[in-house]
């Protein structure tokens, strides 16, 4: 069975670095490993593959900088050669961002198989560009991964068919644990930057719904500001949220009290998680890692497609919209606990995910 595999974003190299290590023990199974290039920069993708022993991609496409449409556009070309060439059984493809799409494009064009990981994720706002690009994939995959039980009920309400949707649990639980250890064992993060355990907040911002809304973008860098004042606020700062802040104008003052660093490898992130005293977030994955290291989260959205730890009580939405509003929700979070439960299956997605692909393709 050969697997392509299309990642391009540093979330996805998280999710890839575990189901790499299961499809590469899987007998007659080969991935190969396609790169978009989207996320360039070493510490945003050479970081990952180096800490995570992720191999090293059999295919970089180098696409990455330019805007939606032209990057989307130059996506479908490369992939559909890079298709055409191997033919692969499978396509995987992972999450929602815009190489997910194109992938996804490109294979049911030309007949190939698609394995969707993390099928049926719903924010509910068509505003987002990672909405649509959930949506458009989960309807055009042979195969959906779903990672909770939320999910596999959006995919069923949405009509795709039941025998296409299987629940597995998710891959970035069955990355919290692997790399947990590694991380206590190999972090030096906390030391270089004197901060003790629990005395600290943990902060990051990269959704384009915030970086690039200016009222957005003030208000939550106010809060962050103002709570910075009482207690450290640290923030490995994505590309896109440095670029609009410099063109704001707000760089400077952003650093003034908050610790801005540049953005972490995974093993620090893991370290800086597992030891805050509160995280404050919008992306999806630091929401489902601060649970998984039993951290209150604060997550500056109206809405989330993990629902499940708002319902459970480890995670309080703060609309980005008011510095006000955002800083009394990180201050009413501080040691707040949810209820213990479990909710993104058993550390095993990833083996799940090999085992049904074999299974898919030798039933045809
Ligand atoms: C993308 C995904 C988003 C995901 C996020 C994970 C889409 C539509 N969005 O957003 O769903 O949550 O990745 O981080 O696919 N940049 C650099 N260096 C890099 C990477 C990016 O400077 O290594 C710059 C780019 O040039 C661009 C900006 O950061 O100006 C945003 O990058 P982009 O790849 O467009 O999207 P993300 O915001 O990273
Ligand atoms: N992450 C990291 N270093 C950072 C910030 C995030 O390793 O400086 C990790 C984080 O632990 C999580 C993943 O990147 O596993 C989340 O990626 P991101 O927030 O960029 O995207 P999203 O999950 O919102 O799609």
């Amino acid at each position: 069975m050969k697997v392509l595999s299309v990642v391009g974003a540093r979330p996805q190299f998280i999710k890839a670095a575990v189901v790499s290590r299961a499809l590469r023990a899987a007998p007659d199974t080969r991935e190969i490993l396609l790169h978009t290039g989207q996320h360039y920069d070493d510490n945003m993708s050479q970081i990952f593959f180096d800490e995570l022993d992720i191999p090293r991609p059999d295919v970089n496409l180098g696409i990455g900088g330019g805007i939606h449409g032209q990057n989307t556009g130059r996506m479908i070309e490369a992939i559909e050669a890079v298709l055409l060439a191997e033919r692969p059984n499978w396509v995987l493809v992972y999450g929602d961002t815009d190489r997910t799409l194109a992938g996804a494009l490109d294979a049911v064009k030309l007949h190939i198989p698609i394995a969707h990981v993390k099928a049926g994720l719903r924010s509910f706002n068509r505003r987002m560009p990672e909405e649509i690009n959930r949506v458009l994939t989960d309807h055009a995959a042979d195969l959906l991964f779903a990672p909770t039980e939320t999910a596999l009920a959006n995919l069923k309400r949405e009509g795709l068919p039941a025998e296409r949707i299987v629940l597995v649990g998710d891959v970035m639980y069955d990355a919290g644990l692997y790399y947990s250890a590694k991380a206590t064992k190999h972090s030096r993060i906390l030391a270089t930057l004197d901060l003790p355990p629990r005395s600290y907040i943990l902060a990051t911002v990269h959704r384009a719904e915030n970086t690039d809304d200016p009222r957005r973008l003030r208000a939550i860098f106010q809060a962050l500001d103002q709570v910075a004042r009482e207690m450290p606020v640290v923030l490995p700062l994505h590309p896109r949220t440095e670029k609009a802040l410099r063109s704001a104008g707000m760089l400077e003052e952003a650093g003034r009290h908050i610790r801005l660093l540049e953005p972490v490898g995974y093993l620090d992130m893991v370290m800086l998680e597992k030891n805050a005293r509160l995280i404050v977030t919008d992306s999806g994955g630091v929401q489902k890692e601060a649970f998984f290291h039993r951290v209150p989260c604060v997550t500056l959205r109206t809405e989330t497609e993990w629902v499940e730890l708002v319902e459970t009580g480890w995670n309080v939405l703060a609309p980005p919209t008011s510095a006000a509003v955002i800083r009394q929700r990180i201050l009413e979070s501080i040691d707040r606990r949810g209820n213990e439960v479990s909710l993104y299956g058993d550390g095993r997605a990833a083996q799940k995910i090999v085992s049904y692909l074999r299974e898919f393709h030798s039933n045809g």
